[in-house]
């Protein structure tokens, strides 16, 4: 396999960038009623179904990447965003104006639901699609006993705040409350992307796995700046 060089986003935060207060009035509601029905029905049929998400973390994906080995992947619209989108757009657009871009694209966006008393362990996102865009995540819901860690500190991250992370560095968090927290996430680009509607997301998700099965992850080190497969990061590690 061939090991790419990566250029980094020089304005990619390396730990942890507070966005500023952001109004989720608009959408809190709608996203806290959803039944326990319309996650599962999302969740099936999820383009992320691997590792830690499996069990830990419910999700609904609206829009995904079409190749995780590539630093400026297709970006896909899944049905499920045409429903959402006139709701989540101008709260995610009211976090990014800051950033000033003259281009742009936002790139995945999902609801993330970690359950009361689950875990995300710590990881890195080092697939090569993660390193370049920006990972922002809104808090939607959560409680006190939540923290989140990226490097080697401790966060709390507030509902109604935004919160830019460094997700190629290590990261995690433990849900210890009796509640369940959900973050809105998505990815952001400096640069417009191609953006693609697709019509069936299940075969789509299906085509993704078979892709990681196929070919491995490339994991992304960013003191060797290149990209390695999973085999041979445990060798240099
Ligand atoms: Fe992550």
């Amino acid at each position: 396999m061939t090991k790419t060089a990566v250029i980094e986003n020089p304005n990619k935060t390396k730990d942890v960038r507070f966005l500023g207060p952001v109004d989720i009035s608009s959408i809190k509601d709608d996203i806290i009623n959803l039944s326990q029905e319309y996650w599962d029905t999302y969740d099936n049929i999820k383009p992320n179904k691997f590792g830690e998400f499996k069990k830990t973390t419910e999700h609904i994906v609206f829009r995904f990447v079409s190749d995780f080995h590539q630093a400026f992947p297709d970006i896909l619209e899944y049905p499920v965003w045409s429903e959402w989108k006139h709701k989540l757009e101008p709260v995610i657009r009211s976090v990014v104006a800051q950033y000033g871009y003259k281009e742009d694209c936002i790139g995945k966006v999902m609801l993330a639901k970690l359950k009361a008393g689950a875990e995300i362990k710590k990881h890195k996102d080092s697939a090569l699609e993660n390193v370049y865009p920006h990972k922002i995540h809104i808090p939607i819901t959560t409680n006190t006993e939540t923290p989140f860690f990226v490097g080697d500190r401790k966060y709390h991250f507030e509902v109604g705040q935004a919160y830019e992370i460094d997700n190629i560095d290590i990261h995690g968090t433990i849900n210890g409350g009796d509640t369940d927290r959900i973050h809105l996430l998505f990815t952001y680009y400096d640069r417009p992307m191609n953006e693609i509607k697709v019509a069936d997301p299940e075969a789509n998700a299906q085509e993704l796995e078979q892709e990681i099965l196929k070919s491995g992850i490339y994991y992304y080190d960013r003191e060797l700046n290149e990209t390695m497969t999973e085999q041979e990061t445990a060798i240099a590690n």
